[in-house]
């Protein structure tokens, strides 16, 4: 007998990892990758999730999948490298990264408040099948904790997350069983971020262009490659009092008083919904006619850790733009 939280990769099982999909649910499905974490990607509390599941330190963006190049063109730019890759490796083991559409409505929490957004078409017919039924685009990175191997069969991910998903979608060993290349076409020349399951040379060959190598180049450079998200206004965090003139980030039942608006990251002081809420409310609060963002105090467990390590980034990145070197 499996587990009570596998289920077959059939039209019953399908229809079943859609609906629970559609509710905010996690499920695991089989691609012909590795298997993947997946869940609605329009969904922030579902994406905050995901996070949680993996116990991810940090907020690192999270691939989307969809159904095939018009599904992506709804959410993100085709560049003319985008186009060219797409056309000729969709559906298959390459994610493209490219701008996100200024209406995209898949999560910023999914991107990690990046302005680019990593996509791909998946060949499996279950992963294809769940997209269709869902109607959804899914953000599913490796079913695996992080620092963990990928899984490749269901009972891998049974044993890794099984108490962690509302259930495992079984559709048998994945064919590659590695992890998809990643390729940057966001803007100027293609580079490799991630090498996988296509040779970087064969997509060479097909754009008659040499690829930049991961890490080369300034602009390539890993940290200006996930250069996050960080607020034009200053801000600061840890807060216990806030001026009339600054924006409030709240975070539990008690927010500050004073300030010149206020959002509430969660009112209950629940880590998963203030993730969830994180990078759409420093976008709300980031305008000039505010003087700054002052972000209260969130405790560091659970995906409290994730949100710190993401607010410490943008305060530094405000020094380092205040004091240039
Ligand atoms: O084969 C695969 O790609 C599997 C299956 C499930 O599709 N998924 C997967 O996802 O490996 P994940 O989340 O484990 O890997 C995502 C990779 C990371 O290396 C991440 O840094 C990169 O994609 N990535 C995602 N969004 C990005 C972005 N906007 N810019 C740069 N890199 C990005
Ligand atoms: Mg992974």
């Amino acid at each position: 007998m499996p587990p009570a939280k596998v289920q077959t990769g059939d039209e019953a099982g399908i229809a079943r990892a859609s609906n629970l999909i559609r509710q905010g649910d996690l499920v695991a499905i089989p691609t012909e990758t590795v298997y993947g974490l997946a869940g609605d990607a329009t969904n922030d509390l579902a994406i905050a999730r995901i996070y949680e599941a993996k116990a991810r330190p940090r907020f690192n963006p999270l691939i989307v999948h969809v159904l095939d190049r018009d599904a992506a063109a709804t959410h993100a730019v085709l560049s003319e490298n985008a186009e060219r890759l797409a056309a000729r490796f969709w559906p298959g083991p390459l994610t493209l990264v490219l701008q996100r559409r200024t209406d995209c409505r898949v999560s910023r929490l999914a991107s990690a408040g990046l302005d680019t957004i990593a996509m791909r078409a998946p060949a499996h017919p279950v992963a294809r099948a769940v997209l269709q039924k869902s109607g959804v685009p899914l953000a599913a990175p490796s079913a695996n904790p992080a620092g963990r191997l990928s899984p490749t069969e269901a009972a891998h991910v049974a044993a890794m997350l099984g108490d962690r998903v509302a259930l495992i979608l079984d559709g048998g060993p994945c064919r590659y069983g590695i992890e998809s290349t990643v390729i940057d076409v966001s803007g100027g020349d293609a580079a490799l971020l991630r090498v996988g399951a296509i040779a970087a040379d064969e997509i060479e060959t097909h754009l008659g262009q040499r690829l930049a190598a991961p890490g080369s180049g300034p602009a390539r450079s890993p940290g200006m490659q996930l250069r996050h998200y960080a607020p034009h206004i200053p801000i600061r965090i840890d807060v216990d009092r806030v001026a009339p003139t600054e924006a409030l980030l709240a975070f539990g039942p008690n927010p500050l008083v004073g300030a010149a608006v206020t959002l509430n990251l969660s009112p209950s002081g629940n880590a998963t919904e203030a993730a969830a809420n994180l990078f759409a409310m420093l976008h709300r609060l980031d305008d000039p006619r505010f003087s700054g963002i002052a972000v209260m105090p969130i405790p560091e467990r659970g995906l409290g850790a994730a949100i710190r390590d993401r607010l410490r980034r943008a305060v530094q990145a405000d020094d380092d733009a205040q004091h240039p070197d």
